[in-house]
Protein backbone atom coordinates (compact mmCIF):
# COMPACT_ATOMS: atom_id res chain seq x y z
CA UNK A 1 0.00 0.00 0.00
CA UNK A 2 2.72 1.95 0.85
CA UNK A 3 4.47 2.18 -2.51
CA UNK A 4 1.33 2.42 -4.40
CA UNK A 5 0.57 5.75 -2.21
CA UNK A 6 4.27 6.68 -3.04
CA UNK A 7 4.15 6.08 -6.52
CA UNK A 8 1.89 8.18 -7.06
CA UNK A 9 3.24 10.86 -4.93
CA UNK A 10 7.09 10.29 -6.51
CA UNK A 11 6.08 9.87 -10.26
CA UNK A 12 8.98 11.89 -11.25
CA UNK A 13 11.52 9.93 -9.23
CA UNK A 14 12.31 7.16 -11.78
CA UNK A 15 11.48 7.39 -15.45
CA UNK A 16 10.03 3.27 -15.33
CA UNK A 17 7.47 4.25 -11.72
CA UNK A 18 9.36 1.53 -9.58
CA UNK A 19 9.58 3.32 -6.58
CA UNK A 20 13.40 3.75 -4.82
CA UNK A 21 13.57 1.04 -2.11
CA UNK A 22 15.16 4.02 0.34
CA UNK A 23 11.62 5.84 -0.16
CA UNK A 24 9.92 2.71 0.57
CA UNK A 25 12.03 1.89 3.74
CA UNK A 26 11.15 5.67 4.71
CA UNK A 27 7.17 4.72 4.12
CA UNK A 28 7.48 1.33 5.93
CA UNK A 29 8.74 3.49 8.65
CA UNK A 30 6.06 6.39 8.95
CA UNK A 31 2.94 3.44 8.48
CA UNK A 32 5.17 1.40 11.78
CA UNK A 33 4.70 4.15 14.18
CA UNK A 34 1.11 3.89 14.99
CA UNK A 35 -0.26 4.54 11.78
CA UNK A 36 0.10 8.20 11.97
CA UNK A 37 2.37 10.52 9.44
CA UNK A 38 5.72 12.65 10.47
CA UNK A 39 5.00 14.76 13.16
CA UNK A 40 3.80 18.63 12.36
CA UNK A 41 2.69 20.09 15.41
CA UNK A 42 -0.67 19.75 15.13
CA UNK A 43 -1.32 16.36 16.25
CA UNK A 44 -4.59 15.69 18.56
CA UNK A 45 -4.82 13.99 21.61
CA UNK A 46 -7.67 11.67 22.63
CA UNK A 47 -9.91 14.72 23.99
CA UNK A 48 -9.44 16.31 20.29
CA UNK A 49 -6.96 18.95 22.05
CA UNK A 50 -4.04 19.97 20.28
CA UNK A 51 -0.55 17.88 21.95
CA UNK A 52 2.21 20.15 22.61
CA UNK A 53 4.35 20.28 19.78
CA UNK A 54 7.28 18.20 22.03
CA UNK A 55 5.02 15.53 23.46
CA UNK A 56 3.63 14.89 20.04
CA UNK A 57 7.71 14.90 18.57
CA UNK A 58 8.69 12.19 21.42
CA UNK A 59 5.58 10.21 20.51
CA UNK A 60 7.79 9.55 17.43
CA UNK A 61 10.60 7.22 16.66
CA UNK A 62 12.69 10.20 15.46
CA UNK A 63 11.56 11.78 18.33
CA UNK A 64 12.52 9.37 21.21
CA UNK A 65 16.19 8.99 19.46
CA UNK A 66 16.84 12.65 19.73
CA UNK A 67 16.08 12.54 23.31
CA UNK A 68 18.30 9.60 23.25
CA UNK A 69 20.91 11.49 21.20
CA UNK A 70 20.70 14.89 24.04
CA UNK A 71 19.99 12.82 27.27
CA UNK A 72 22.88 10.97 26.57
CA UNK A 73 25.13 14.10 25.85
CA UNK A 74 24.23 15.41 29.27
CA UNK A 75 25.33 11.85 30.83
CA UNK A 76 28.59 12.03 28.65
CA UNK A 77 29.55 15.41 30.27
CA UNK A 78 28.94 13.91 33.64
CA UNK A 79 30.72 11.02 33.45
CA UNK A 80 33.63 13.32 32.35
CA UNK A 81 33.03 16.15 34.79
CA UNK A 82 32.75 13.51 37.50
CA UNK A 83 36.29 11.41 36.45
CA UNK A 84 38.14 14.45 36.12
CA UNK A 85 37.26 16.15 39.42
CA UNK A 86 38.11 12.60 41.23
CA UNK A 87 41.31 12.77 39.72
CA UNK A 88 41.63 15.45 42.70
CA UNK A 89 42.21 12.23 44.86
CA UNK A 90 45.70 12.40 43.13
CA UNK A 91 46.68 15.44 44.35
CA UNK A 92 46.39 14.41 48.02
CA UNK A 93 46.64 16.59 50.94
CA UNK A 94 46.60 20.68 50.80
CA UNK A 95 46.70 23.78 52.71
CA UNK A 96 43.23 24.80 53.28
CA UNK A 97 42.14 28.04 55.43
CA UNK A 98 45.51 27.77 57.19
CA UNK A 99 45.03 23.53 57.89
CA UNK A 100 45.57 20.20 56.27
CA UNK A 101 42.75 19.09 54.28
CA UNK A 102 42.16 16.69 50.94
CA UNK A 103 41.89 18.19 48.11
CA UNK A 104 38.86 16.12 46.78
CA UNK A 105 37.19 17.07 49.54
CA UNK A 106 37.66 20.68 49.38
CA UNK A 107 36.26 19.93 45.83
CA UNK A 108 33.64 18.01 47.05
CA UNK A 109 32.33 21.17 49.70
CA UNK A 110 33.28 23.65 46.52
CA UNK A 111 29.87 21.97 45.00
CA UNK A 112 27.83 22.43 47.83
CA UNK A 113 28.98 25.61 47.96
CA UNK A 114 28.18 26.55 44.27
CA UNK A 115 26.32 29.97 43.49
CA UNK A 116 26.28 30.53 47.21
CA UNK A 117 25.37 33.17 48.29
CA UNK A 118 22.84 33.76 45.54
CA UNK A 119 21.05 30.25 46.56
CA UNK A 120 21.00 28.40 50.34
CA UNK A 121 24.16 25.70 50.66
CA UNK A 122 23.55 22.90 48.53
CA UNK A 123 20.78 24.43 46.35
CA UNK A 124 22.86 24.10 43.30
CA UNK A 125 24.23 20.92 43.16
CA UNK A 126 20.14 20.12 43.94
CA UNK A 127 19.26 21.64 40.99
CA UNK A 128 21.88 19.86 39.29
CA UNK A 129 21.20 16.58 40.47
CA UNK A 130 17.29 16.35 39.40
CA UNK A 131 18.56 17.70 36.27
CA UNK A 132 20.25 14.62 35.84
CA UNK A 133 17.81 12.26 37.30
CA UNK A 134 15.18 13.76 34.88
CA UNK A 135 18.29 13.36 31.89
CA UNK A 136 18.42 9.30 33.47
CA UNK A 137 15.30 8.30 33.42
CA UNK A 138 14.16 9.95 30.21
CA UNK A 139 16.98 8.31 28.52
CA UNK A 140 15.83 5.15 29.90
CA UNK A 141 11.84 5.86 28.82
CA UNK A 142 13.26 6.45 25.33
CA UNK A 143 15.55 3.13 25.37
CA UNK A 144 11.95 0.93 26.42
CA UNK A 145 9.67 2.43 24.17
CA UNK A 146 11.72 2.82 21.73
CA UNK A 147 12.19 -1.42 22.06
CA UNK A 148 8.74 -1.74 22.12
CA UNK A 149 8.65 0.37 19.00
CA UNK A 150 10.80 -1.66 17.59
CA UNK A 151 9.64 -5.08 18.36
CA UNK A 152 6.31 -3.79 16.84
CA UNK A 153 7.68 -3.53 13.64
CA UNK A 154 9.75 -7.01 13.40
CA UNK A 155 6.98 -8.56 11.17
CA UNK A 156 8.57 -5.89 8.09
CA UNK A 157 12.14 -7.26 6.89
CA UNK A 158 14.80 -5.21 6.04
CA UNK A 159 14.89 -5.01 2.25
CA UNK A 160 17.86 -6.38 1.48
CA UNK A 161 21.42 -6.86 3.02
CA UNK A 162 22.36 -2.97 2.49
CA UNK A 163 19.95 -2.57 5.25
CA UNK A 164 21.76 -3.84 7.89
CA UNK A 165 23.47 -1.63 10.68
CA UNK A 166 26.72 -2.74 11.65
CA UNK A 167 25.67 -4.61 14.45
CA UNK A 168 28.95 -4.89 16.56
CA UNK A 169 29.31 -5.97 19.76
CA UNK A 170 28.97 -3.40 21.55
CA UNK A 171 25.93 -1.83 19.84
CA UNK A 172 24.06 -5.89 20.34
CA UNK A 173 24.92 -4.87 24.20
CA UNK A 174 23.85 -1.87 24.87
CA UNK A 175 20.79 -3.00 26.73
CA UNK A 176 22.80 -5.07 28.85
CA UNK A 177 25.52 -2.98 29.46
CA UNK A 178 22.60 -0.20 30.15
CA UNK A 179 21.12 -2.33 32.72
CA UNK A 180 24.68 -2.83 34.72
CA UNK A 181 25.42 0.76 34.86
CA UNK A 182 22.12 1.31 36.49
CA UNK A 183 22.57 -1.39 39.13
CA UNK A 184 25.91 -0.04 39.76
CA UNK A 185 24.91 3.59 39.98
CA UNK A 186 22.50 2.47 42.76
CA UNK A 187 25.51 0.68 44.49
CA UNK A 188 27.86 3.42 43.93
CA UNK A 189 25.39 6.34 45.88
CA UNK A 190 24.51 3.52 48.60
CA UNK A 191 28.40 3.38 49.26
CA UNK A 192 29.64 6.88 48.85
CA UNK A 193 26.83 9.56 48.79
CA UNK A 194 24.37 7.71 51.52
CA UNK A 195 27.14 5.90 53.27
CA UNK A 196 24.85 2.37 53.77
CA UNK A 197 27.42 0.09 52.45
CA UNK A 198 30.62 1.59 53.16
CA UNK A 199 32.06 0.73 56.73
CA UNK A 200 34.19 3.76 57.66
CA UNK A 201 31.65 6.20 55.75
CA UNK A 202 31.63 10.14 57.44
CA UNK A 203 29.73 12.88 55.71
CA UNK A 204 31.30 15.11 53.31
CA UNK A 205 34.69 13.13 53.83
CA UNK A 206 35.29 11.90 50.57
CA UNK A 207 39.16 10.77 50.97
CA UNK A 208 38.33 8.44 53.49
CA UNK A 209 35.07 7.01 51.91
CA UNK A 210 36.49 6.23 48.72
CA UNK A 211 39.39 4.88 50.51
CA UNK A 212 37.31 2.76 53.11
CA UNK A 213 35.27 1.05 49.57
CA UNK A 214 37.80 0.71 46.93
CA UNK A 215 40.23 -1.23 49.10
CA UNK A 216 37.79 -3.96 49.61
CA UNK A 217 38.67 -6.46 46.74
CA UNK A 218 35.18 -7.65 45.81
CA UNK A 219 34.26 -3.73 45.41
CA UNK A 220 37.25 -2.85 43.69
CA UNK A 221 36.24 -5.85 41.09
CA UNK A 222 33.20 -4.25 40.80
CA UNK A 223 33.62 -0.78 40.28
CA UNK A 224 36.03 -2.08 37.78
CA UNK A 225 33.80 -4.14 35.61
CA UNK A 226 31.03 -1.77 35.95
CA UNK A 227 33.36 0.40 34.38
CA UNK A 228 34.28 -1.08 31.25
CA UNK A 229 30.28 -2.07 30.77
CA UNK A 230 29.95 1.84 31.35
CA UNK A 231 32.97 2.13 28.55
CA UNK A 232 31.32 -0.14 26.05
CA UNK A 233 27.97 2.04 26.52
CA UNK A 234 29.75 4.98 25.98
CA UNK A 235 31.50 4.02 22.67
CA UNK A 236 28.36 2.50 21.31
CA UNK A 237 26.37 5.68 22.36
CA UNK A 238 28.31 8.18 21.30
CA UNK A 239 29.15 6.79 18.11
CA UNK A 240 24.98 6.28 17.90
CA UNK A 241 24.33 10.07 18.93
CA UNK A 242 25.06 11.02 15.60
CA UNK A 243 22.70 9.37 13.52
CA UNK A 244 20.21 9.47 16.15
CA UNK A 245 20.28 13.69 14.67
CA UNK A 246 20.63 12.68 11.20
CA UNK A 247 24.36 13.70 11.34
CA UNK A 248 25.60 10.37 9.12
CA UNK A 249 27.43 11.41 6.11
CA UNK A 250 29.86 8.67 5.44
CA UNK A 251 32.77 11.84 5.27
CA UNK A 252 32.38 11.72 9.22
CA UNK A 253 32.96 8.42 9.93
CA UNK A 254 36.14 8.37 10.95
CA UNK A 255 35.79 11.14 12.75
CA UNK A 256 32.87 9.65 14.85
CA UNK A 257 34.97 6.63 15.24
CA UNK A 258 38.04 8.69 16.66
CA UNK A 259 35.51 10.46 19.12
CA UNK A 260 33.59 7.10 20.35
CA UNK A 261 36.90 5.55 21.28
CA UNK A 262 38.51 8.71 22.99
CA UNK A 263 35.45 9.08 25.26
CA UNK A 264 35.13 5.60 26.28
CA UNK A 265 39.06 5.19 26.77
CA UNK A 266 39.11 8.48 28.79
CA UNK A 267 36.16 7.47 31.31
CA UNK A 268 37.32 3.30 30.85
CA UNK A 269 41.27 4.40 31.63
CA UNK A 270 40.34 7.42 34.42
CA UNK A 271 37.46 5.58 36.52
CA UNK A 272 39.39 2.17 36.89
CA UNK A 273 42.68 3.79 37.72
CA UNK A 274 40.99 4.67 41.03
CA UNK A 275 39.92 1.23 42.30
CA UNK A 276 43.73 0.22 41.03
CA UNK A 277 45.36 2.50 42.93
CA UNK A 278 43.53 2.23 45.58
CA UNK A 279 44.28 -1.42 46.08
CA UNK A 280 47.89 -0.68 45.50
CA UNK A 281 48.15 1.64 48.20
CA UNK A 282 48.70 4.79 46.19
CA UNK A 283 45.39 6.58 47.50
CA UNK A 284 45.89 6.05 51.94
CA UNK A 285 43.53 7.64 53.76
CA UNK A 286 45.34 9.18 56.65
CA UNK A 287 43.40 9.55 59.98
CA UNK A 288 45.78 12.98 61.04
CA UNK A 289 44.50 14.81 58.35
CA UNK A 290 41.32 16.39 59.32
CA UNK A 291 37.95 16.54 57.35
CA UNK A 292 36.88 19.99 55.73
CA UNK A 293 34.00 20.33 58.39
CA UNK A 294 36.31 20.49 61.32
CA UNK A 295 38.83 22.91 59.35
CA UNK A 296 35.74 24.93 59.06
CA UNK A 297 34.72 24.77 62.14
C1 LIG B 1 35.77 4.56 39.88
C2 LIG B 1 34.92 5.44 39.45
C3 LIG B 1 34.18 6.41 40.34
C4 LIG B 1 34.58 6.97 41.49
C5 LIG B 1 35.93 6.82 42.21
C6 LIG B 1 33.50 7.80 41.97
C7 LIG B 1 33.51 8.54 43.13
C8 LIG B 1 32.43 9.19 43.68
C9 LIG B 1 32.40 9.82 44.98
C10 LIG B 1 33.58 9.87 45.95
C11 LIG B 1 31.16 10.34 45.16
C12 LIG B 1 30.65 11.12 46.39
C13 LIG B 1 30.97 12.58 46.22
C14 LIG B 1 30.60 13.40 47.45
O1 LIG B 1 30.27 12.85 48.50
O2 LIG B 1 30.63 14.64 47.35
C15 LIG B 1 30.40 10.04 43.97
C16 LIG B 1 29.11 10.42 43.76
C17 LIG B 1 28.41 10.17 42.61
N1 LIG B 1 28.83 9.44 41.52
FE1 LIG B 1 30.63 8.59 41.29
N2 LIG B 1 32.48 7.74 41.06
C18 LIG B 1 32.85 6.87 40.07
C19 LIG B 1 32.10 6.52 38.96
C20 LIG B 1 30.83 6.97 38.71
C21 LIG B 1 30.08 6.66 37.54
C22 LIG B 1 30.56 5.75 36.42
C23 LIG B 1 28.89 7.31 37.63
C24 LIG B 1 27.73 7.33 36.68
C25 LIG B 1 27.45 6.42 35.83
C26 LIG B 1 28.89 8.02 38.88
C27 LIG B 1 27.85 8.78 39.36
C28 LIG B 1 27.84 9.42 40.58
C29 LIG B 1 26.72 10.19 41.07
C30 LIG B 1 25.39 10.43 40.35
C31 LIG B 1 27.08 10.66 42.34
C32 LIG B 1 26.25 11.52 43.30
C33 LIG B 1 26.65 12.96 43.08
C34 LIG B 1 25.96 13.85 44.08
O3 LIG B 1 25.35 13.37 45.02
O4 LIG B 1 26.06 15.06 43.90
N3 LIG B 1 30.09 7.81 39.50
N4 LIG B 1 31.20 9.34 43.09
Amino acid sequence: MASRSLRSVGAGFRADGVVPSSLRRMAQTISNERGRGPVSGTAVGKRGKRKPFLIDFYSTAVGKKYVMAVTGIIGIGFVIGHMVGNLKAYLGVIDHQGSRAYDIDVYGEYLRELLVPILPHGYFLWIMRIGLIAAVLLHIHAAYSLTILNRKARPVKYQSSRDYQVANFASRSMRWTGIIVVLFLFWHLADLTWGWFNPGFEHGAVYRNLDASLSRVPVAVLYIVANIALGIHLFHGTWSLFQSIGWNNPRFNQWRKGLATGVATLIVVGNVSFPIMTLAGVIEYDASVPSVQEVSE
